[in-house]
């Protein structure tokens, strides 16, 4: 698909503080620039949904390609061994583990957030007995409410959710609390939690902390040691860049492994597979929390993406990201005055994450409209036009692109056509 982006805007504009050459210049000066050539970008695109489907690392497809024809091909099921297949949902975690700031034995990449949500609440509620509340925030994204409720169908009154507001979330711990399930990063507004204050605030009410690190997880530094967390999951296809559907990642704190157990006890977790004992024993550490066979093509692309990542000081990934955002914002706000957007996310850039939503009344229509242009960022119901500022490969110009094609689009009433209206089944 090729996309038109006309632009007619290369002079200054009276009404902007800067004109598009001054994002230009930003690019020059900008240290991450070069990271950029590395991922495979069709010309003509502006993509800011990297928070959505990160983009295609080059290495990925010569990568595959070896893993299917040669791996696959030729050395068919010694590859397990011989290729270290088998090692993939431990390596590539001890990989990921470096970007979230924990052990190299903590980290397990397996699943999806949704099937590791199941394991980390179940062994949750078993490391704190007694406790029957996983306490989260009404606005969490949805398979973080729906995993705990197919749980509390199980469980029945052995589980309850509580759901709180925001800012009611430290006042609601008590002592029937059993694990805070939170999102780091809210996948709307961009809004980050203060992960050590929560975290010491579930412990100081006797319970645990388990971190949904989706929109954080390869975008800016995280320390989950430090912070004391004792249990994570993250995506694998948003900022890490594996690919359509990557496995996600889980992380169990190592005081807790020993202990814990989660219901998946599937063969993979055993502690002797191959052994194909009658009786479940659960394999020494993080191990324990593999249930089926790994997914070794997905596994392989999502290693490609990690080992980019691993090569950049995810300090200097926020520091791109923030001023992406500050940059995006100010634009928006100069050069789409009074054509219908409100913002949604944060003004402070040390209270938002890598991404940046504005409200608008027909925003499905008016995200519909823009990626006709070939500015791609995505929509969140009711109201939000999203988009995610991928440190690794946004540009500063393709923000001043981006805003020009949004005024245009909010000018015109492009978004304003049928075929802008009709909903797709992925917004
Ligand atoms: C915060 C958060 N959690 C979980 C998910 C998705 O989880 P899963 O890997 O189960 O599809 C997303 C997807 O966008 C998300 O934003």
């Amino acid at each position: 698909m090729r996309y038109d982006i006309r632009l007619n805007s290369d002079e200054r504009d009276d009404a902007a503080v800067l004109s598009r050459a001054d994002f230009a210049e930003l690019d020059r000066a900008d240290p991450l620039a070069g990271w950029r050539d590395r991922f495979a970008l069709p010309d003509g695109v502006v993509y800011l949904d990297g928070n959505s489907l990160g983009a295609l690392p080059k290495a990925t497809a010569a990568t595959i390609d070896d893993l299917v024809r040669r791996q696959w091909g030729e050395d068919l099921i010694t590859s397990w061994t011989r290729h270290g297949w088998v090692d993939l949902p431990r390596r590539v975690g001890a990989k990921i583990a470096r970007l979230v700031g924990a052990g190299a034995g903590e980290v397990l990449v397996a699943d999806s957030i949704s099937v590791n949500l199941v394991k980390l609440v179940a062994a949750a509620l078993q490391l704190r007995p007694g406790r029957t509340v996983v306490l989260s925030e009404r606005t969490n994204f949805p398979t973080d409410l729906y995993v705990v409720q197919g749980l509390c169908d199980l469980l029945g009154d052995r589980l309850e959710l509580r759901l709180v507001e925001r800012e009611g979330l430290a006042a609601a711990l008590d002592e029937r609390t059993a694990v805070l399930l939170l999102s780091h990063v809210d996948y709307r507004s961009g809004e980050v939690h203060d992960m050590a204050g929560l975290t010491a605030a579930a412990h100081a009410a006797g319970a645990l902390a388990l971190w949904d690190l989706a929109h954080s997880a390869g975008a800016m530094p995280l320390a989950l040691a430090r912070d004391g967390v004792d249990l994570a999951v993250g995506c694998g296809y948003k900022y890490l860049s594996g690919g359509p559907g990557a496995p996600a990642f889980l992380f169990v704190a190592e005081r807790w492994q020993e202990a814990a157990r989660q219901p998946l006890s599937g063969w993979f977790g055993h502690r002797d597979p191959f052994a194909f004992q009658p009786l479940y024993h659960p394999a020494a550490g993080i191990g324990r929390f593999q249930a089926g066979t790994p997914p070794v093509l997905s596994l392989k692309a999502l290693e490609v993406g990690v080992d980019l990542l691993c090569e950049v000081d995810p300090a200097a990934l926020q520091a791109k990201s923030r001023q992406l955002g500050d940059r995006f914002i100010r634009l928006v706000e100069e050069r789409c005055a009074r054509l219908g957007l409100v913002l949604a996310s944060p003004r402070e850039p040390a209270r938002r994450g890598a991404q940046v939503a504005f409200r608008h009344a027909e925003g499905y229509a008016v995200m519909q409209a823009l990626i006709a242009r070939g500015v791609i960022g995505d929509f969140r119901a009711p109201d939000l036009i999203r988009f995610g500022f991928a440190p690794l490969y946004v540009r500063f110009v393709d923000l001043w692109d981006a805003v020009e094609i949004l005024r245009q689009v909010l000018g015109e009433r492009t978004w304003d056509r049928p075929e802008f209206k009709q909903r797709a089944s992925v917004t």
